[in-house]
């Protein structure tokens, strides 16, 4: 994109706000100025998330390009694929969303937006995902739309700037903060928080999302300039039996946030970021007296599609 002249597109409803969690902390053992959310689910477009503020450099670059459809990809389940349903309704262009495997008998959760918003669904069956995104392309092109891919998940170094903004945001709100937890898919809301905060204030839990999360953030910071180096903290013990499954730890989290302090969490990315929050808490990696913010990115839709995510 080095060539183009483009700007973001406001999408989202900024600041989004900050919140002290202090039952949870209390319930844990940290003090009643400790814990503290961002609440990202509250972003605003299509039921809010993490996804809109990516999508505001996404969508700004595709309305440079010309753009009329956006195409982009994920599971039946994915938030990104709802919000970029929603992202295109609000930009008045076409939405074809490729989903893996085939249409479940149910339509609910994310699925169900998705057709609300007026996505078109294509089902990849067996495919290789990038075959079918081509020939949709293609297929487009054919009928006089210029389609523009959206990354899976909605991450590229351009992208992750929207979670500079968010970095920027935070270290404004709530000054001196030590820590920041947040759910690690397709790298980039993890990749911008560190371009914005530096890697020691950053902790990621993987989802099992990519094949290798340390790689995917790692590559998509050498591709923002300035971003800075150093290790990065990534837990990868919450990806458990993989990215579609439920462990023991993402469900006691997401009952105990909601006992707690009335937040929902989703079982796939929330969840487990959350179960690594109290993970590190247990721990003692996360003591009393570390003002730690955990990144609500959203998702609540798919929640509502996992009847199996109570342990009762
Ligand atoms: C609710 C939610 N949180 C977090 C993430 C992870 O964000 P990223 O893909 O930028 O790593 C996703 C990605 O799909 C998501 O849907």
């Amino acid at each position: 994109m080095a060539d183009m002249s483009w700007a973001p597109l406001r999408l989202g409803s900024w600041p989004t706000p900050v919140e002290p969690m202090p039952r949870l902390g209390a319930a844990i053992g940290l003090g009643p100025d400790d814990l503290w959310i961002k609440r990202d689910d509250l972003t605003g477009l299509g039921a809010g998330g993490n996804k809109v503020r990516k999508l505001e450099y996404l969508c700004g670059q595709a309305a440079a390009l010309g753009a009329t459809a956006l195409i982009t990809s994920g599971a039946a389940q994915s938030n990104h694929a709802r919000i970029t349903a929603a992202a295109a309704a609000r930009m008045g262009v076409k939405c074809t969303l490729v989903l893996w495997g085939s249409a479940p008998s149910a339509m609910e959760g994310n699925h169900l937006l998705d057709v609300l918003a007026g996505a078109e669904l294509v089902w990849a069956g067996d495919e290789p995902m990038d075959a079918v995104i081509s020939r949709t392309s293609d297929q487009l092109r054919e009928q006089g739309e210029a389609p523009f891919v959206v990354p899976y998940g909605g991450s590229s170094p351009d992208s992750a700037r929207g979670y500079i903004d968010c970095a920027t945001e935070l270290l404004d709100q709530l000054p001196g903060f030590d820590r920041v937890v947040v759910a690690v898919g397709s790298g980039g809301t993890m990749a911008g928080l560190v371009a914005g905060l530096g890697p020691e204030r950053v902790v990621g839990v993987d989802t099992g999302a990519v094949a290798d999360a340390g790689a995917t953030v790692t590559g998509l910071l050498a591709a923002m300039p300035g971003a800075p180096s150093g290790e990065l903290r990534i837990l990868g013990e919450y990806v458990g039996e993989g990215y579609s499954t439920i462990g023991p730890a993402t469900r006691a989290a997401l009952e105990t946030t909601a006992r707690t302090e009335g937040i929902f969490l989703d079982p796939i990315y929330t969840g487990r970021a959350m179960a690594g929050l109290l993970g590190q808490v247990e721990s003692g990696a996360i003591a009393a007296g570390t003002k730690t913010v955990f990144l609500h990115t959203g998702g609540l839709p798919g929640l509502l599609a996992r009847t199996d995510v109570l342990s009762l």
